[in-house]
């Protein structure tokens, strides 16, 4: 599916992503804060979606991506063309007026938020975003054992891959998983939904949203 803008043609998001994400953001009471997304891509979700609710949008994408030419002059969006984990290490302040934290992952996007909580400290409420597309390479690899413990240990998986073999029990990981970080880094997280994509290609990928609070 496609959708114009002003002058470029883009490729529009996975409906399920991008329905999954809208419920979060209606529930987003300040307008006038900051949606902070890790990996923006070439910012589409940005422009159908997230400029809609915030005052300020700050991207963080890899790689330059000429789609991501038409926020460039604007003072309201924030690009930095650099690896979310350099971002994170060097740029990422106190955002105090943060209202959402997005992680659009290709693979698995904990290791991404792990390190976000290891520098931000959650003094107020704001909402999280994740989209996780490990379960893909799951299914694919299901019958090589070896193949899923080493997918599993670079994820940080503790627990057995037999486990992990349904979206619907890696949901449920990721939410024990963010549990734990908010565990050890003393604030509070609670699933507000989830969906998956039912699309044939990206079949399974996982959306998340949370409310995290102090
Ligand atoms: C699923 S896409 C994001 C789509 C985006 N939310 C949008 O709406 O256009 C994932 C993006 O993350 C980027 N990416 C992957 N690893 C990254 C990293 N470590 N730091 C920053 N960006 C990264 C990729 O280049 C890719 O554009």
């Amino acid at each position: 599916m496609k959708y114009k803008t002003k002058s470029i043609t883009i490729q529009a998001v996975s409906t399920w992503k991008l329905k999954q994400r809208e419920m979060v953001c209606q529930k987003i009471q300040n307008k006038n804060g900051t949606i902070l997304e890790l990996f923006a891509g070439k910012g589409i979700l940005t422009e159908k979606l997230y400029k809609n609710y915030c005052k300020t949008n700050i991207m963080i994408e890899k790689e330059n991506y000429v789609e991501l030419d038409r926020f460039k002059n604007d003072d309201r969006y924030k690009i930095f063309f650099k690896s979310n984990t350099d971002y994170i290490k060097n740029d990422l302040d106190q955002l105090d007026d943060l209202t959402l934290v997005d992680f659009d992952a290709f693979g698995t996007p904990i290791p991404t938020i792990k390190s976000f909580f290891e520098k931000f400290q959650v003094k107020k409420p704001f909402f999280l975003c994740l989209t996780d597309g490990n379960v893909i390479k799951i299914r694919y690899e299901y019958q090589n054992k070896e193949r899923l413990l080493d997918i599993f240990q670079r994820m940080g998986y503790v627990t057995e891959y037999k486990k992990l073999n349904s979206f619907l029990l890696m949901q449920k990981w990721l939410i024990l998983t963010l549990k734990k970080i908010a565990k050890e880094h003393n604030f509070n997280v609670e699933k507000i939904n989830m969906m998956n994509n039912q699309s044939k290609g990206a079949g399974s990928t996982i959306y998340m949203g949370f409310e995290v609070k102090p």
